[in-house]
């Protein structure tokens, strides 16, 4: 398996867990206190700071080099980087409206809840599409100099500030709700066995 699928799998499974706290959160409309508002502007910021800007352009790469080979059909090539389009646009608009909240800035529960769940829904897609067309094409069509080129023409990937290094002291609250998110996800029978739910 290519050294980049394997990286990009291994996101995908840091993204799933955040996606699954974006959905367990308790509805805006019920519980608008600050420490919720306060943990989805987290998880929004770093969505709009790392993935938006190291996993996702690295895709694009992988998907203008099959394209480049004929081996990816237009549509969806077209349609992965426009999924990437739209969740940095949603991404970055949801953190402006969630910001505001913690202002005390007037805004619409109904509205923030309902983009929250579509962000959420709409991240989740886009990996079931990748998982499932494009990175199977990759490894199937992509040689080792292709990975060289892919690798080449994205910058130096720094470390990931939530799940690679605690330096990021922003996240730490938010470190803590994934790892109690975990817990919770994981049957009674294998708690303290050291096995984690979503590895
Ligand atoms: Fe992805």
């Amino acid at each position: 398996m290519p050294r980049v699928i394997d990286r990009l799998h291994s996101e995908h499974r840091n993204l799933e867990r955040l996606v699954r706290l974006l959905d367990r959160q308790p509805s805006l409309l019920v519980s608008i206190d600050a420490p919720n508002i306060g943990l989805l502007v987290d998880t929004l910021y770093y969505l709009t700071r790392f993935p938006d800007v190291t996993h996702h352009p690295l895709e694009d790469r992988i998907v203008e080099r099959l394209r480049d080979r004929n081996a990816l059909p237009a549509g969806l090539a077209e349609e992965i980087e426009a999924q990437h389009v739209t969740l940095a646009r949603q991404g970055l608009a949801l953190l402006r409206d969630l910001e505001g909240a913690l202002r005390q800035e007037t805004m619409s529960p109904e509205l923030v809840e309902v983009n929250i769940r579509l962000y959420s829904e709409r991240l989740r897609h886009n990996m079931a599409v990748e998982e499932l067309a494009l990175f199977p094409a990759a490894v199937r069509q992509l040689d080792d100099e292709d990975w060289r080129a892919i690798e080449h023409s994205t910058p130096p990937r720094e470390p990931d500030p939530l799940f690679e290094t605690l330096a990021e002291t922003r996240f730490a609250e938010l470190r803590q709700a994934i790892a109690l998110e975990a817990v919770a996800a994981t049957p009674e029978w294998s708690q303290g066995t050291g096995e984690e739910a979503g590895s």
